[in-house]
This record gives C-alpha cells, sequence and structure tokens, in this order.
C-alpha cells in the first residue's frame, strides 16, 4: 500500500480545501500543514505539496521547507500543486519549484483559487490591490476554486499513484484475477445515470475477460439503458487487515441480443434453452466487458509485491 502524504499551507482556507479534498481522494494519506511536519511523516512513499501563490511566489513556509528537507524531498515521489488567481503565473512558479526538485516531481497542478477582500490583513489588502492592478484586474473579490477540477486532478494523481506499485508481472496478476473471479459467483454490479444509482447483488459467470449475468429485470435496466458504465465489487468478507480478498472492477456492460451469444452463456451455466424457455417470465443477459480490475490481496505483500494490483484489459 502505498502511503500518501499531503503537506500545505493556507492563509485564507483555499489551499487547505483543495489539500482535504485530495487527501480524501487519495487516501491512505494523511494531511498536515507544514507546521505539524514530525519525523512521523519520514516514511510516507508519495509526498502531494500545496501552496497558494502570493505576489507571483510560494508561500515563504513552503519556500523555506523546500529548502531545508531538500535530502529527504530526493528520496519521494513528489505532486506539487497550487491556488491562485493567474494560471499561467501559477505554473510558471511550480516549474521552477520543480526544476530545484529534480527528477522525482511526478505531477503539477494549478487549481484555482478564491479571494475575499473583507478577510484581508491590511497588509495583504495593500499587495493585493497592487497586484490587481498591476493585471488589470478590478479591485473585488474572485472565487475561481473549482470542485470538479480539484476531483480531477486527484484522480489523475491516484492513477499516478498506482504506477508506483510494486507490481506482480502480468500474466501472474492476470492468473490471480481470474481464479478470484471463478472461484466466486457472486458479485455487486453498481449502476448510475445522473441521480439515480443503483447497486445490485447478481450471481455471475465469468469467461475470458467478461461477465455474464442473468436477469428477470429491475431497475438496474433503467441506468442501463443511458449509460453502460458500470462498477462491480467481488469480495470476501473481512476477517482481518492480513487477510484482505476483493475487487473492484470498472467495465462496459450490454445487454445481449444475440441468440447464439445467449445460448453459449446459458450452455455455460449447465442449463437447457428449453428450460430457459419454458419459465413464465423473460430472462435477460447482461454482458460486462471488463477494463480495469483492481485487486486487493493481503497475500501479495508476503511475497513483497504491493497489496493493491491494477490489470488493465
Ligand atoms: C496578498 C495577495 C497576493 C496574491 N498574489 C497572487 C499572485 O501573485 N498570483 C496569483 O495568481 N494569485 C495571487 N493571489 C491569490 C491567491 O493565490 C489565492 O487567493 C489563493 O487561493 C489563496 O490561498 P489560501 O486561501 O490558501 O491562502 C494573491 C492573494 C493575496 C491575498
Amino acid at each position: 500500500m502505498i502511503k500518501t502524504l499531503v503537506l500545505y499551507e493556507s492563509r485564507y482556507g483555499s489551499t487547505w480545501e483543495a489539500a482535504n479534498i485530495i487527501s480524501l481522494i487519495l487516501g491512505p494519506a494523511r494531511r498536515y500543514p507544514l507546521s505539524q511536519f514530525s519525523e512521523d511523516c519520514q516514511n510516507f512513499d508519495f509526498i502531494i505539496m500545496g501552496t497558494p501563490i502570493y505576489n507571483g511566489k510560494i508561500h515563504p513556509k513552503m519556500a523555506n521547507f523546500l529548502d531545508q528537507k531538500r535530502e529527504w524531498l530526493k528520496e519521494k515521489k513528489i505532486a506539487l500543486f497550487c491556488t491562485c488567481l493567474n494560471g499561467s503565473e501559477g505554473l510558471r512558479v511550480l516549474r521552477e519549484v520543480e526544476d530545484r526538485l529534480e527528477d522525482n516531481v511526478l505531477e503539477l497542478g494549478v487549481l484555482g483559487g478564491r479571494l475575499q477582500m473583507d478577510r484581508l490583513t491590511e497588509q495583504d489588502y495593500q499587495n493585493l490591490t497592487e497586484y490587481l492592478s498591476r493585471e488589470g484586474l478590478p479591485p473585488q473579490g474572485m472565487d475561481l476554486f473549482n470542485i470538479e477540477d480539484i476531483v480531477d486532478w486527484a484522480l489523475r494523481l491516484k492513477d499516478i499513484k498506482d504506477e508506483l506499485l510494486n507490481k506482480l508481472p502480468v500474466s501472474r496478476l492476470r492468473e490471480e484475477v481470474e481464479n478470484f473471479l471463478k472461484q466466486h459467483n457472486t458479485c455487486t454490479l453498481a449502476t448510475s445515470f445522473m441521480g439515480r444509482v443503483r447497486a445490485t447483488p447478481l450471481e455471475y459467470v465469468y469467461n475470458q475477460g467478461q461477465l455474464y449475468i442473468l436477469s428477470e429485470g429491475g431497475e438496474k435496466f433503467a441506468n442501463l439503458m443511458f449509460s453502460s458504465r458500470v462498477s462491480v465489487a467481488i469480495y470476501e468478507d473481512y476477517t482481518g487487515m492480513d487477510n484482505i480478498k476483493g475487487m473492484q472492477i470498472t467495465g462496459q456492460a450490454t445487454i445481449v441480443d444475440d441468440l447464439d451469444e445467449y445460448q453459449q452463456v446459458i450452455e455455460m451455466k449447465g442449463m437447457k434453452m428449453d428450460f430457459i424457455r419454458s419459465l413464465p417470465v423473460d430472462l435477460h443477459l447482461i454482458r460486462i466487458d471488463l477494463e480495469k480490475v483492481e485487486f486487493l490481496k493481503s497475500e501479495f505483500k508476503k511475497e513483497g509485491y504491493s497489496s493493491r494490483q491494477i490489470l488493465k484489459f
């Protein structure tokens, strides 16, 4: 498991809010202002640092921290973000920091900041009115803080973090994933459309990168009519942290109308078409083409691999 440390500095709360959202999505994570950095932070693997931009520079406390902890940071994988009003300036400033940190900066994030004139100190008010007039902007509050942008950036970081996992060889991982899928027969299928969500426990059968589900119908189809994007969870009961086994699948669902495919699945399940025809109601077939499997198995750790593994189909 890769542990993430989110370190930030914030004067008026925007960078703090962004750091909070990022650490929620990147968990397992710890979020600290720089003032709380301590020995406990040494063994985190992935370090995300966030700063506001003031007068064309990163926060002075962040600048000091980067100088003081240069040696420690050399050993880490890093992502940097800022909140600011002028995105191109924010990017320039972050690139300067990146140059000083050499090769281990994996991602930069320029996020919109927030400015409430009535909350500023006398000194900041003065500095800011000078900054706004230099930029040709009116001396008034601004709100460029956008939660969707922050969530998108955090999800990108999550993918980057997954690349840092100690990976099983792909052929072995595929075997592990397929064995797990074949050893189980019940999943939770999550479908959604707009504000409507549905999690449905269902029996499935796995065959070559696809899950097949027979269903009499129900609310999940209301969502599938509009969105084929699905997520599937298959897992064992929790007995302890050293025995976790479960997967989250991302895939595309199709309601199968091809008779040959339907018949093959019925055979695969050891049933006869005559039996299906004798039923008083229709049985529909859903096929889920697997795209990505996130497999959590604590036992991988004993072999020196990350307990979390990602298989892309
Ligand atoms: C005194 C002052 C100077 C600022 N200077 C800049 C600047 O040079 N460039 C910029 O893009 N934003 C500038 N901003 C906007 C802040 O970067 C933005 O409001 C940020 O989100 C504040 O972060 P915080 O709420 O975490 O303190 C300035 C804001 C203040 C109050």
